[in-house]
């Protein structure tokens, strides 16, 4: 590939994103963006900081101050957060049962989406997340949305969880995907949506394999 693209992966919870969007920039030897973990972060801030989730103004100064970056450490992805590593304290619950609360506020938005577009000015990237492809990056070159069936979501996130050795209990979890995405489905600002020009993809009874080959050659046409 001559051109260096600019890639949107979209899609609700445990759809296959990052799994992907990580291999598919490695492939194409580009930078790979995840929003997510940015919204993660500042919602680990706020609760660090005892920040009264409903409290507007108070997450907006919060985003407008936190200091949020990403490195790559043994091939390993961490995200920092004012210079600390924050990597493996943004997956927890407590985090997962308020990040949309704190998503869905537009002020906030405002400031990420600042951020995640200065990321994407440099080079080939790849960037996911809900609102990658219709808000953040409307020109991206290639768009992708990434659907699978809740029950399989689940599994996977299930999944996952185990081989990290956190046992939960899978109807519980269900719920917590299903509010989660009805919360980034409904916002108003930037809410989980599939853009007109997005490819969709339901990976429900595909392996990733198979979708990362479906993205790179998708991108190999443009
Ligand atoms: O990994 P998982 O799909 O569970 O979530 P994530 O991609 O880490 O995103 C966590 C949360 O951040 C989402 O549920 C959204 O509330 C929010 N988010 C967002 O609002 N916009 C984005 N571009 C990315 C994430
Ligand atoms: O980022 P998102 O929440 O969309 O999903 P993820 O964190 O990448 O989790 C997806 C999990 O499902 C990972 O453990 C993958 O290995 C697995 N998986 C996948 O990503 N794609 C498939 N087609 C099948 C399984």
């Amino acid at each position: 590939m001559n051109k260096e693209l600019t890639v949107a992966i979209d899609g609700p919870a445990g759809a296959g994103k990052s799994t992907v969007a990580k291999i598919v920039a490695d492939k194409l030897e580009y930078i790979y963006i995840d929003t997510g973990a940015m919204y993660r972060a500042l919602t680990l801030k706020a609760l660090q900081e005892d920040i009264d989730l409903t409290n507007k103004a108070d997450l907006v100064k919060i985003a407008q101050q936190a200091k949020i970056s990403f490195s790559k450490n043994n091939k390993q992805e961490r995200i920092l957060l004012d210079q600390q590593d924050v990597t493996s304290q943004i997956r927890t619950k407590r985090v997962n049962n308020h990040v949309s609360l704190v998503a869905k506020v537009a002020g906030v938005r405002k400031e990420l989406v600042k951020a995640q577009r200065k990321l994407a000015t440099c080079c080939g990237v790849v960037m996911d997340g809900r609102d990658i492809g219709t808000v953040v990056l409307p020109n991206a070159d290639v768009k992708i949305f990434l659907t699978a069936s809740v029950e399989e979501r689940t599994t996977r996130r299930f999944q996952q969880l185990k081989d990290k050795g956190v046992n939960v209990n899978f109807a519980e979890l269900k719920e917590e995907i299903i509010k989660r995405d009805q919360l980034d489905r409904n916002r108003e600002v930037g809410p989980l949506q599939k853009a007109d020009d997005a490819v969709e993809i339901d990976t429900t009874d595909l392996d990733k394999k198979d979708v990362i080959n479906k993205i790179i050659s998708i991108c190999q046409e443009v």
